[in-house]
This record gives C-alpha cells, structure tokens and sequence, in this order.
C-alpha cells in the first residue's frame, strides 16, 4: 500500500514508525514530517488540499492518514470524497461533519445528550444570552468550566473558582471574543472531580477496534501544577482502567458513539479519542477528539503488535471487525524534552545532543529541525518524546529518565513525576 501521513510532531512520529514497519506498506511519505521521520519515509513539504490531491494522483497514494485535527476540519475528507480522481484514496479521519465532535464543543456536547452518553451537565451561550449565562452559573457548585466553542489551539478551556471570575470570563470570552470566532458561543459546564484517562478506537463507521489506553500528563509543573500544556508524558495501560471501569466505556461510551454516529449519518473512519473522566468507577467524556493524542499516541502505538496497516486496509471495505489487534502486555512510558519556557515564550535553535546514546528505548521527534551543518535543532515547544517499555510503571519510567540522562540541549525541562501517581 503506498501512503501518505500528515503531521509533524510526536503523534506522527508514532504513526510513522509503526506505518513503517507493516509489511504491507510500500511507498510511504510523510508531509511535512520532521528529521527524525526520515528514518521511516520521505519527507515532502505539500501546502494546501489541492497540492496534496495532486502528489496523491502523481505517487498512487491509496491512503491519507491524517495526524492533525486541522484538515478533517477544514474538510480534507469530503475534498477527496467529492473528486473523481481521488474518491478511491482512502482518507482516515472523518469528514468535515463529524470532525465537528472536536471543532465544536456544542456540537458533541448536544451529540453526545441526543446518544444519552454520559457527559457533565451544560448550557451553552452566545453574546446574545450573556445574562442567561450569569444565572445558570449560579446553578452550579465551583470550580466554574467554560469552553470556547471552536478550536482555540487547546487553551479554550478555562476553570475557575469564584462566581465572580467566571462571569467575567464569559463577558471575556463573548464580548471581547477572547479567542477570536472560536469563543462566539461558550459552553459552561458542571465541573466533574476525578482522574482522567484517554481512550482510543479506530473505527471505519461500523465496527471498531479497541487501542491500548493512556493517561495523559497536561500540566507544565510536577504534582500536576501549573500552565496547561499539550502533554509532558504518557502511560499505557492505566492501572485503574481495569475490566469493569472499560466495560462501562463500552458499553455506555464507545458503542453509543458509534452507533450515533450511523444513525446521524455522521461519515467517520478514524481514530476516535474519548477523553473521560473517571468519577468514582462511572465513566464521563470531557471531550471527544477526532485524531490520536499526543503524548498518548508515543506510549499506545509502542504497545501496538499487530499491524496498522492491515487495519487502515480494512477500513475502506468496513471489515474492521476482521482484524486481530494484538497488544504487549509490558507498560509503555513517555517523557516529554520541552523547552525551558514552554507553554509560554521559549527560544528555538538549541542544538540537540546524545539522541545517538540512547538504548532500549523509542526516540520520537517532536519539535525538531536540522541546521545547516545537518544538527538536529530545537523548533518547537516538546521537542522529543523519549518511550520505554518496561516490565512495570516503575521499571519503564526508569529507562526513560536513565536514557534522558544522556540527552541533552539549553534550558531542556521535562517532568520528573511522570506516573507516579499510578504506582
Ligand atoms: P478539554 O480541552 O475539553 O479536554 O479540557 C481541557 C482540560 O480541562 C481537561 O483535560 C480537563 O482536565 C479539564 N476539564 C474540562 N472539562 C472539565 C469538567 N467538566 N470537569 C473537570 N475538568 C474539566
Ligand atoms: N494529549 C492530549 C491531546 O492530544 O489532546
């Protein structure tokens, strides 16, 4: 199968890596990727969905797996299902329609209360009921949740504790428009006290196949304090993602998410990730994205033994229930490299060193350029996602941090706490 990946960062990279390790793949290119992708297939820079079509056309592309939630939104789905010549090209991800359970926090929350999956408690405004706003505010208990509606480059969810603060959040959020078109309509919703996992299927619209779960490390500072971030490390599986919490999201989550989409007529084949809560055992959805998480994806695909792509080969016929998921039952470990600064101001430049010392673990770049005298380069906030495998959390997390040790760049920062809260 010859294919083609978008995406540049962390999640691509392990996509990348187990794309190229099929048997089945046979060309494979990545736009735009990074250097450290080099090692799985060519790297070409392709701008806009026409150029994309074209490459497509010209290299017998037969499948786009898209990284990013970006595209599906933009519609980068329904761009090739509406052309002749590129309606054969299977495209995972869904169409721009149902892309909309991550582009718009209305849209799955009112998804989501049609299908009676379990969500927390909400009402959504605009600036025309700001004051309807105020008063339902007043019905809930703090902290305070509001969402900008639209994709605010994951900063669009803002919590807080004082009735006083959220009100001027929303009148922020709605009149100043805080985060642009995206906070024209605000979601505010009752606060749900748990821990948070993420959960991933790849579904063709029918059937699905159940991906190893994960939690995610969000915040900057160690003990889960400080600045949101995109995610300082990851862990699979989840101690307390046992068989009773999964078969409740089965059943009241996973399934009732398929089955809503088929009867809205919502095109999806992709990867679903449900972030939930879990609220004393029940299972709670805080947000669906359209794509694989990242750091989840570092930890999830370096437990994946069965091959992807027989799975995206799947899809287009919708036989996904034919295919064997086969899982390593060691625990995978990911620690995020960010730089110092990150997720506020942070230089770029900084020249990477030691990635060749590393031992018995995946080096996945994530930020990451070549200079002129071919050194990798720091050009982003996470720079590389370093993830073990190991016979325990402890025992995986040690050879992240021991492999760490030997990689190095200015004003480096990364979590030292990643996971303990598990063991
Ligand atoms: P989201 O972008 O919707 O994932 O929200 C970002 C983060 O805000 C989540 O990962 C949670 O930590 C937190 N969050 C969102 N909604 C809620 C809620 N209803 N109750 C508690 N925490 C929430
Ligand atoms: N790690 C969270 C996300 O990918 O959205």
């Amino acid at each position: 199968m010859n294919i083609l990946l978008l995406g540049s960062g962390g999640r691509e990279s392990a996509l990348a890596r187990v794309i190229a390790k099929s048997k089945l793949t046979e060309k494979f290119f990545i736009s735009p990727g990074n250097p450290g992708m080099k090692q799985y297939g060519d790297c070409v820079t392709l701008d806009g969905f026409d150029n994309i079509g074209k490459f497509c056309i010209e290299n017998n592309i037969e499948t786009v797996v898209v990284g990013p939630e970006q595209p599906l939104v933009d519609g980068i789905s329904d761009y090739f299902a509406s052309d002749n010549s590129l309606k054969n090209i299977v495209v995972i991800g869904p169409d721009k329609k149902a892309a909309q359970l991550e582009g718009s926090k209305d849209f799955s929350k009112e998804f989501m209360q049609r299908n009676n999956i379990p969500t927390a408690r909400y009402k959504t405004f605009n600036t025309q009921n700001i004051e309807a706003g105020k008063e339902f505010l007043k019905t809930l208990q703090p902290p305070y949740v509001l969402k900008a509606d639209g994709l605010a480059a994951g900063k669009g969810v803002v919590i807080l504790n004082s009735i006083e603060d959220a009100e001027k959040e929303l009148e922020d959020m709605l009149k100043n428009a805080k985060f642009g078109t995206a906070s024209h309509k605000v979601v505010i919703e009752e606060y749900l006290s748990g821990i948070e996992c993420s959960v991933f299927v790849l579904t063709d619209g029918k059937n699905y196949v159940l991906l190893p779960e994960a939690k995610d490390y969000k915040r900057i500072g160690e003990g889960d304090t400080g600045l949101n971030t995109g995610g300082m490390g990851s862990i699979s599986p989840v101690p307390f993602c046992d068989e009773t919490f999964m078969q409740k999201v089965k059943e009241k989550i996973i399934d009732r998410t398929i089955n809503g989409l088929q009867k809205e007529g919502l095109h999806y084949q992709g990867f679903i990730f449900f972030g939930l809560m879990n609220v004393k055992g029940e299972p709670y959805v805080i947000e669906y994205n359209v794509r694989m998480g990242d750091p989840e994806s570092e930890s999830v695909f370096a437990r994946l033994d069965s091959d992807i792509v027989e799975a995206f080969s799947l899809i287009k016929e919708q036989r996904l229930n034919e295919y064997a998921i086969k899982i390593n039952p060691l625990t995978a470990a990911t620690v995020m490299l960010c730089s110092g600064g990150y997720p506020e101001a942070y230089e770029k430049g900084k020249v990477i060193t030691g990635l060749d010392k590393v031992q018995d673990a995946i080096v996945y770049h994530a930020g990451t350029k070549e200079n002129e005298k071919k050194e990798i380069i720091t050009s982003g906030g996470r720079v590389i996602a370093v993830t073990c495998l190991g016979d325990n959390i402890a025992d995986a997390l040690d050879k992240c941090y021991n492999n760490i040790n030997n990689i190095s760049f200015d004003k480096m920062y990364f979590r030292k706490d990643i996971g303990k809260d598990l063991q």
